[in-house]
């Protein structure tokens, strides 16, 4: 008999309303993530428009992210922009510093934004702080949000583009702790001051993102940036923070211990969530939050190396840790405003994979198809009773076997309940109750493969796919099985 779980849902005490950014993208000329993920205008035999892969297009348009960030990644801290404008002939090609090769900038300004359209996202540009100047950066935002007239926006309409671009949110460099100049907080928050006075006089709307890092550098950060200098608070809107699994082993060849390792690190995240939400209240206005963003969280196994692109296969137990991090940000969508997978194309945690003409999704994607039902309804708490799951050593490590989201339309007409199994080898009999409000009928989505470490290939693009599967409703409760390292999403009409 396979042991049970108890799952209650909180309809009556609404976290706040699920908003699209929650579940977006990120894009880094990195591997095969923009050239040949994205950019094909060099390769007329694979289906394009206007110069972007059809697939890759029709794949992002079909998960709907709210916002895609770009450049980078390390590599924002060495992009000039005027490098990625004009005629593409004359485009600059410059080392990637960070990647390895060069860097054409066939794919700039325009045809990110141009990309960003096609998919129905908006564009979250991450600004170079590590090696740009406060004015390029400034530029560029006038050049992207501006009407005008002023020459920069003279110079974007005689680029193709007579109205703004509209990038909503300006990301004030990334990882500046690290790739992006190896700063302390304090004198990343002497740089950041300077950059966001002048961002915030040219767009009063867009939202400035800091770097962050870990809660100890984010408390630094805002004791030098707020606290000494009180009048900086309206200079921040919200801190990103990264978080990445890399004690997972190798991405198909892994062990039980492994998988567990793995799993047991990605619930990290909830932790780190928890500690900026602490903090940011210390600085919260009234009706004007400090946002987290993780605008990079991804699994990140040992052959996922530089040289290979960052490139690795993404299977079964990727998925797996992709919806219980996706389940944790929906719980924390009080404070979480957006976050980003590292990366949607090949690089890491990936929804599309390409090779050459070749291009398919991965587990992962349907995660994200899933996860996506929760945008617009209200999320709610959710009381979990389950089994911990024994580690791989047959400890118990004390980590629950179920992570879970639900939420509610604002009617509470229906429900959402996404519950991802880690247990490599068990399964589990769920049950799912929507407090005072009972259940009269419900469908399943489950995706779930024999063998944990399952993946899609160009040879076997369909192996890991979701299917429908059954769910019992009784007496206002659902009652579905769940096998081993799988992930439901029960769509639930209420009464
Ligand atoms: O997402 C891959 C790389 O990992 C990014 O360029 C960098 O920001 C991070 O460390």
């Amino acid at each position: 008999m396979p042991q049970e779980a108890r799952i209650t849902i909180e309809a009556s005490r609404p976290i706040a309303r699920v908003q699209p950014a929650l579940y977006s993208q990120f894009i880094e000329p990195l591997g095969k993530c923009v050239y040949e993920g994205i950019w094909v205008a060099d390769r007329p035999e694979i289906p394009q428009e206007n110069g972007m892969r059809t697939f890759a297009l029709d794949a992002l348009r079909r998960i709907g992210p709210a916002a895609v960030r770009w450049p980078g990644g390390c590599f924002a801290d060495q992009h000039h922009w005027r490098d990625g404008i004009g005629d593409p002939g004359e485009r600059p090609v410059r080392l990637n510093l960070w990647w390895g090769g060069t860097e054409p900038h066939a794919f700039g300004t325009h045809e990110y934004f141009e990309f960003c359209e096609r998919i129905g996202a908006f564009p979250y540009v991450c600004g170079n702080v590590g090696s740009g100047s406060v004015a390029e950066m400034r530029d560029w935002l006038e050049y992207c949000n501006v009407e005008g007239p002023t020459t920069l926006t003279d110079e974007r309409r005689e680029n193709g583009h007579p109205g703004p671009l509209g990038a909503r949110f300006w990301g004030v460099g990334n990882e500046n702790y690290g790739c992006g100049g190896h700063m302390s907080p304090s004198d990343y928050a002497a740089e950041y001051r300077k950059f966001a006075t002048q961002l915030r006089r040219v767009d009063p709307d867009v939202k400035l993102v800091a770097a962050g890092y870990t809660p100890e550098y984010n408390l630094k950060l805002l004791e030098s940036l707020i606290t000494e200098r009180e009048q900086s608070r309206d200079l921040i809107d919200h801190v990103a923070i990264h978080r990445f699994f890399r004690t997972g082993g190798h991405d198909v060849e892994f062990s039980e211990e492994d998988y567990y390792s793995c799993v047991a690190e990605s619930l990290l995240l909830d932790d780190d969530i928890a500690k900026a939400d602490g903090l940011f209240k210390n600085y919260d206005g009234s009706g004007d939050r400090i946002g987290l963003v993780i605008d990079e969280w991804a699994t990140w196994h040992s052959n996922a190396i530089r040289d290979a692109g960052l490139f690795q296969r993404n299977t079964m137990r990727d998925a797996v840790i992709a919806a219980g991090c996706l389940n944790t940000f929906t719980n924390w969508s009080d404070r979480v405003v957006l976050t980003s997978t590292a990366q949607a194309i090949n690089v890491l945690l990936h929804v599309i994979a390409v090779d050459g003409r070749f291009a398919w999704l991965t587990p992962n994607f349907y995660v994200f198809e899933m996860i996506r039902n929760h945008v617009g309804n209200d999320a709610l708490p959710a009381d979990v009773e389950c089994p911990d799951l024994a580690g791989g050593d047959g400890s118990s490590g004390g980590l629950p076997q179920l992570s879970v989201s639900a939420s509610a339309d604002p009617e509470r007409r229906s429900g959402v309940v996404c519950v991802a199994n880690s247990h490599i080898s068990e399964p589990i009999d769920c049950r799912v109750t929507f407090a005072g409000l009972p259940a009269r009928s419900a469908a399943a989505s489950l995706l779930s493969t024999s063998a944990p470490n399952a993946f899609n290939e160009a040879s076997g693009p369909d192996r890991v796919t979701p299917a429908s599967t059954s769910v019992d409703v009784d007496d206002g409760e659902l009652r579905a099985e769940l096998p081993p390292h799988s992930v439901a999403l029960f769509d639930v009409e209420l009464n």
